[in-house]
Order: structure tokens, then C-alpha cells, then sequence
């Protein structure tokens, strides 16, 4: 009996064939490829690491890694001694690659100079990510195979659609079996934090390996309980990059994460114990908002509102009210703009001009902020008028042209043996 055949995406082909070439002629090895997805959020803007509520969906954009388990290439040998266990990653879009040696992993995690040693100093991002999975799998006991992984992915890069979330849930599931589950998230989002140093919430991570094709993903971050709403029929999603990469995204980032700690400090002296910004409700805020000097009275009302507005996009969601669910959208977007300052005027511009076409329901910027793209929500059948109106406009006012995506939603991370490809 043969299994389903399974259709791959793209970089899932590639980094198969990638691996193929790089094994020879020698097909007998237990081979598997990992396949990850990007995300959009419709909803929730910088509130996961507020413990609130988020509403993503993943996309059609994937990093896949292709796994040949237990590989020892005499080049290995010479590099970690006959007593070394290697494990090598090859990145076919960096051009790019790098070996652990598994009975090393402690030293890596212990010593700075040799996690920086293997992982070749800031430039090489992609390795830190990737040994980062490696250390928090080791750390969290799972038992790290030998082998040899290629990599491939089409999620744009530095563009807010969270390529770095599907590189960590890709290495995940190529090295471990156990599947996509809220633990497996959690660990990702350790390894970005420790060893990437990007302070994010679990909202991409989560997305990645959870997520369900035709619904949007409604996750309280504080528990991590989670339902999948489905998407009103009829409707699609369309993302638009502004081609502005997100120089200062970390910087930023941190700075409100920072700015929201100093809010709590401060709110605490008259509200009392209040773990996250997430005890705080919108009418205790009211009351209370006074005492926070600007701009931090307008970040803690922008999570605040932010949250309240995931809550009611879901009500409209489940009632398929698009319009409402929009609205909504553009609200989240004028409140990253005005009270969290993550907005960039081409971003700006983009939700500006989406909202003029016919069908168009809402449209806000996703992800950090800081450039990247915007996400636009629409009944299908405008996408010719809405990237027409978006190319003009982006172009006679900043003189340069947004890629536009149309997207799908996708199924979360998944891993399969490679012999299904067709
Ligand atoms: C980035 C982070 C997420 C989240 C968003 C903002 O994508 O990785 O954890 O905080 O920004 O909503």
C-alpha cells in the first residue's frame, strides 16, 4: 500500500532535492521533511507579551527543512574527532552552513565564545535561530538525532510575516517527532529570546504549529488555550510589503517592552497587584490612566483597547459580520499608529488607499511594525483593483513599488516522510 500523496510547496521541493544532492547516490537513510508557515495577524497588536489575546492566521508562505537522519560524512568525522556526533544545517537561501557537535551542545549553551564561535558572530542570523531550537530541545530533554538538514524558505524576509518563527517550528519538527504542540511553541519562542536575543511573545511561534487552514487562530497568551474561528466564506487576504525592511524593529521593540514595564511599575502603586497589563480592564484604566505620564498612558491604552478589540473581532468573525470584523482591523491600525508609534507613513499610506477600493474590509500593518508589510482583508474578486491602487499610490508618493502577495491561509507546521513527495 502507498500513502497519499502529498503536494509539496515550493520550498519544501527544493530543500528535498537540496538534500537529495548533497546524500549522493545513498537513498536508505530515514529521511523527513518539516514543513512551517508564515502568519499574518488580523487582530492583536504587541499584545502577547502582554499575557492578552491575539488573532493570526498563518499564510501559504513556508520554511521547509529536509532531515536525513544519523548522516556521517568523513568530513564530519575529521571536523569532530571519531568520538563527535554531528548534526549539520545547510541553508540554501543564505548559502550558508554550519555543524554542531551534539556531545558539545553544553559547552555551546555555557559559553559565549562558543555558542558565538558556531554559530559565525550577528551576520550569520540564521544559525543562531537554528542552534538556539537545538540548545532548548537538548535543554528540555529530547534526545537530538545525528544528521544532516537542508533548508529552504519563501516567507520574505524582515517583512513582518514571521519567517523567523517558521525557521525555529521547521528545525523543531525536522528533529523531533513528537509534532506540533503549545510546548513546542513555547520552546521556540526560548530559543528566539535567548539566543537570537529578540524579546517576542509566543504569538508567531504558536501560529506556526497550531494554526488551522481556513480559520483564524483566537490565543489567550496568558493560558495558551486557543479555537480556531473559521473564516466568513467568500473572503481572502492580501498582504502588502512596503519594501521598508525593519531597521530599527529590535531596538524599538524593546523599548516597548521596557516602556510597558515602567507603566506597570507606576499603575501598581494605585491599582495594586497587577501581574500584566492583561488584570488591567478598560474601565479600571479609565480611572486610573492619569497617572501615567505620555507616552506611556497611550501604549497601556493601545494594549488595553487592543485586547478588548480581539474579543469582539472574534464575536464578528463567528456572526461572519466582514465589515465589522474590518473595521475593527483599521481601529488596531490607527491605534499602532497613533498610540504605540509602530507605524511608517508608507504603511500608513497603504491602509489608506486599500480602504478606497470596493470590497475591501479593513487593513492594518502585521506583525512588530516598524516597516514590512500591511495586511488587507477583502471579499475575493478585488485583488486587481486593490493591488492597482496600492501600486500608484505607494509609487507617486514615495516613488517605489509594494510587492504584493496574494495569500492563503495555511495549515500549521507539519512533518512527513519524504518518500510522499510527488
Ligand atoms: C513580533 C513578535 C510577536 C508580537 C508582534 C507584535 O511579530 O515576534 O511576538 O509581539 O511582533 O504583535
Amino acid at each position: 500500500m502507498t500513502s497519499p500523496a502529498v503536494v509539496w510547496p515550493e520550498p519544501a521541493g527544493r530543500a528535498s532535492r537540496g538534500l537529495l544532492e548533497l546524500l549522493d547516490e545513498d537513498m536508505s537513510r530515514r529521511r523527513r521533511i518539516s514543513i512551517a508557515p508564515g502568519r499574518v495577524n488580523l487582530l492583536g497588536g504587541h499584545t502577547d507579551y502582554n499575557d492578552g489575546f491575539v488573532l493570526p492566521v498563518a499564510v501559504d508562505r513556508y520554511v521547509s527543512c529536509a532531515f536525513a537522519e544519523g548522516v556521517e560524512h568523513t568530513e564530519h568525522t575529521e571536523r569532530t574527532g571519531p568520538k563527535g556526533k554531528a548534526l549539520e544545517f545547510v541553508s540554501l537561501d543564505f548559502g550558508d552552513r554550519f555543524m554542531l557537535d551534539i556531545t558539545d551542545i553544553d559547552r555551546y549553551r555555557e559559553s559565549a565564545d562558543a555558542f558565538e564561535r558556531l554559530t559565525g558572530g550577528p551576520k550569520n542570523r540564521w544559525r543562531r535561530y537554528v542552534a538556539g531550537v537545538v540548545i532548548e530541545m537538548e535543554a528540555a530533554g529530547s534526545s537530538i538525532p545525528t544528521g544532516l538538514g537542508v533548508i529552504a524558505g519563501d516567507v520574505p524576509l524582515g517583512s513582518g510575516l514571521s519567517s523567523s518563527a517558521a525557521l525555529e517550528a521547521a528545525v523543531y519538527l525536522a528533529l523531533n517527532n513528537g509534532g506540533a504542540t503549545p510546548e513546542a511553541a513555547l520552546l521556540c519562542q526560548r530559543a528566539e529570546n535567548r539566543w537570537v536575543g529578540v524579546p517576542c511573545g509566543v504569538m508567531d511561534q504558536f501560529t506556526s504549529f497550531m494554526a488551522e487552514a481556513g480559520k483564524a487562530l483566537f490565543l489567550d497568551c496568558r493560558d495558551l488555550t486557543w479555537r480556531n474561528i473559521p473564516l466568513p466564506a467568500g473572503t481572502a487576504v492580501t498582504v502588502i510589503d512596503s519594501g521598508v525592511q525593519r531597521e530599527l524593529a529590535d531596538g524599538e521593540y524593546l523599548k516597548r517592552r521596557q516602556e510597558i514595564e515602567t507603566s506597570l511599575t507606576i499603575l501598581r502603586k494605585v491599582t495594586g497587584p497587577l501581574e500584566s497589563l492583561r488584570d488591567l480592564s478598560p474601565e479600571v484604566f479609565e480611572e486610573v490612566e492619569d497617572i501615567l505620564p505620555e507616552p506611556l498612558r497611550s501604549r497601556v491604552q493601545h494594549v488595553v483597547d487592543a485586547n478588548a478589540r480581539v474579543r469582539e473581532g472574534v464575536t464578528r468573525l463567528v456572526l461572519e459580520e466582514s465589515e465589522g470584523f474590518g473595521e475593527l482591523m483599521v481601529d488596531c491600525h490607527l491605534s499602532l499608529a497613533h498610540l504605540y508609534e509602530v507605524s511608517t507613513s508608507e504603511l500608513d499610506l497603504i491602509v489608506e488607499r486599500s480602504l478606497t477600493v470596493d470590497g475591501v474590509f479593513g487593513a492594518r500593518l502585521t506583525g512588530a511594525g516598524f516597516g514590512g508589510c500591511c495586511v488587507v482583508f477583502h471579499r475575493e474578486g478585488c485583488e486587481g483593483p486593490l493591488r492597482e491602487r496600492v501600486e500608484k499610490g505607494l509609487e507617486s508618493e514615495f516613488g517605489r513599488r509594494p510587492t504584493v502577495h496574494h495569500l492563503h491561509s495555511a495549515d500549521g507546521a507539519g512533518v512527513y516522510p519524504i518518500e510522499d513527495q510527488i
